[in-house]
């Protein structure tokens, strides 16, 4: 069975005033009624296809996770401090058998299209068993630079195909270089690995980041469901990526193309995407009246809105807090000094 490790750190500024630092955006019901982090839980809740999952979080995010969990024996890796992806996969391998398979989920992307997603998680399970380091490729839409990009190499089988190179973050000029190229997918920051073959790429590649995750894992605490690693031994850990440690380094890069309706909903403009909307593009929630308006995306917790006649708006009501910008705009949400000093 496939063992779901789920991430959840980062903090929520892009989505801000619904977001915040105490509530950031893997625990809010942004589309549906479900959280994204429930909803991420939920994809994987096929018990013929998943084991119990393993949530990597910190501190800061433990009450909220627990609130969230619903389901029997779940694990929780509490981390002692933010170190990033490469550390907090670490740390769930080395907690698995070295012959499990994990499925590595962020827990702050939207999948519009779940069975889509378990039939790629099974291919990519299936590739993970011969020690491929599997990303899911979805199709690159437009030059995003906060995107990993992953190069289409040959065919492995039916199930996917060989990375035949991993770019973490180009500059734009880079991205557009790979749309203009073609045969380039993003990385959706999910993946499957076999937990020897990951954690003998990262002592290949990052043996320091491996030796510490050891520590820390050696020197932790169980306390019921949560697991505490050794906070001196994981503080020695570099802040880095997976994809920059691992995936741009190894030669066992895998992809299985995921075409499920993915959004990382990066600001409100993708989250009005992803949301249902009516046949002028408009969606709404909470108490709104719209008269005369494309396009406009209106989230209110609490006082009524009324919009007439603009186009490619969006307004966000958040207890005191309101925002009001263009589709455009909504890019800049995270630069608001009271987004990010919240
Ligand atoms: N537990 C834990 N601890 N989780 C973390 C940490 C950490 O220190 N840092 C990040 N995460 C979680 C985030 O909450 C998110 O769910 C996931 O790991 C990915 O981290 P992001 O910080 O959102 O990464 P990114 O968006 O910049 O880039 C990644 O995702 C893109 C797709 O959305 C990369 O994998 C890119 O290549 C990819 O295209
Ligand atoms: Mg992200």
């Amino acid at each position: 069975k496939i063992v779901p490790v789920v991430l959840c750190g980062g903090s929520g500024t892009r989505l801000w005033p619904r977001s915040r630092a105490t509530k950031p955006k893997p625990f809010l019901p942004l589309v549906g009624d479900s959280t994204l982090f429930e909803a991420t839980l939920g994809r994987c809740g096929d018990p013929d296809a998943f084991a119990a999952p393993v949530v990597v979080t910190g501190r800061a995010h433990l009450d909220h996770v627990e609130a969230q969990l619903t389901g029997a024996g779940a694990a929780i890796i509490v981390e002692p401090s933010a170190r990033n992806t490469a550390a907090a996969i670490a740390l769930a391998a080395l907690r698995l058998p070295a012959d499990a398979i994990m499925l590595v989920c962020p827990s702050d992307h939207h999948i519009g299209n779940p069975q889509a997603f378990c039939a790629a998680a099974l291919r990519a399970a299936h590739l993970a068993q011969d020690d491929w380091l599997v990303s899911f490729g979805i199709e690159a839409t437009a030059p995003e630079t906060g995107f990993g990009y992953l190069e289409r190499g040959e065919a492995i089988g039916d199930d996917g195909f060989r990375v035949a190179r991993f770019v973490e973050k180009p500059d734009l000029a880079r991205a557009q270089e790979f749309l203009d190229h073609g045969g380039y997918a993003w990385n959706g920051g999910i993946f499957a690995f076999k937990v020897s073959a990951f954690l003998a790429e990262l002592g290949r590649h990052r043996p320091a980041i491996l030796a510490a995750a050891q520590d820390a894992v050696a020197g932790g605490i169980s306390d019921g469901a949560r697991f505490h690693p050794d906070a001196e031994a994981f503080a020695r850990i570099a802040s880095e990526s997976v994809d920059y440690a691992v995936m741009e380094n190894t030669d066992r890069a895998a992809m299985v193309p995921a075409d499920m309706a993915w959004s990382d909903i990066g600001n409100w403009q993708a989250l009005h995407v992803a949301l249902e909307r009516d046949e002028s593009g408009n969606a709404s929630r909470g108490d709104v009246e719209l008269v005369d308006c494309r396009n406009v995306l209106v989230d209110s917790d609490g006082p009524h809105v009324s919009v007439i006649g603009l186009e490619n708006v969006i307004v966000v009501v958040d207890g005191d807090d309101i925002l009001v910008t263009t589709a455009d705009g909504a890019q800049k949400v995270g630069k608001l000094h009271k987004a990010a000093n919240q």
